[in-house]
């Protein structure tokens, strides 16, 4: 799927974004290995670490849907610099996406792509021998 279609997607999905108490809105759109898209919106709440941000949001209806493998993340928001993904949702994301591919888009339409081990060299990861 173009990047452009994957992008369109967040700025749907950013729509949807519930942010009161920050104003911030974020828009995600994953692509699964199987070309399936699946979309997620930060939602906020009055417990402010409650938060879920829009990545992990799009990442747990894929997952819950039984979708695990993913090839790209296109990402959005309401502020005019384009929006890097927290250390959170990059550690998130490295578990179901390897290799994968970081799509960023600001207001303006100015793109830039990141390898997702660009953004987290040495995720963490639980050995087997414990
Ligand atoms: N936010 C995201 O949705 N994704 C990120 O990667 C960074 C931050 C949201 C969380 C919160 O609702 C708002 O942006 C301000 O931090």
């Amino acid at each position: 799927m173009d990047n452009d279609i994957l992008i369109s997607y967040a700025k749907k999905a950013m729509g949807n974004a519930y942010a009161p108490y920050s104003g911030f809105s974020v828009g995600a759109a994953l692509l699964s290995a199987d070309g399936e898209v699946f979309t997620g919106c930060n939602v906020e709440n009055s417990s402010f670490g409650a938060t879920i941000c829009a990545e992990r949001c799009a990442v747990l209806k894929a997952v819950s849907e039984g979708c695990t493998s993913f090839t790209k993340i296109a990402i959005v928001s309401s502020s005019d610099d384009l929006t890097y993904p927290c250390g959170i949702c990059r550690q998130f994301l490295s578990e179901f996406m390897e290799d994968g591919e970081v799509i960023l888009c600001d207001s303006e339409g100015n793109i830039k792509e990141y390898s997702l081990d660009t953004l987290i060299p040495f995720s963490f990861t639980l050995t087997k021998d414990m």
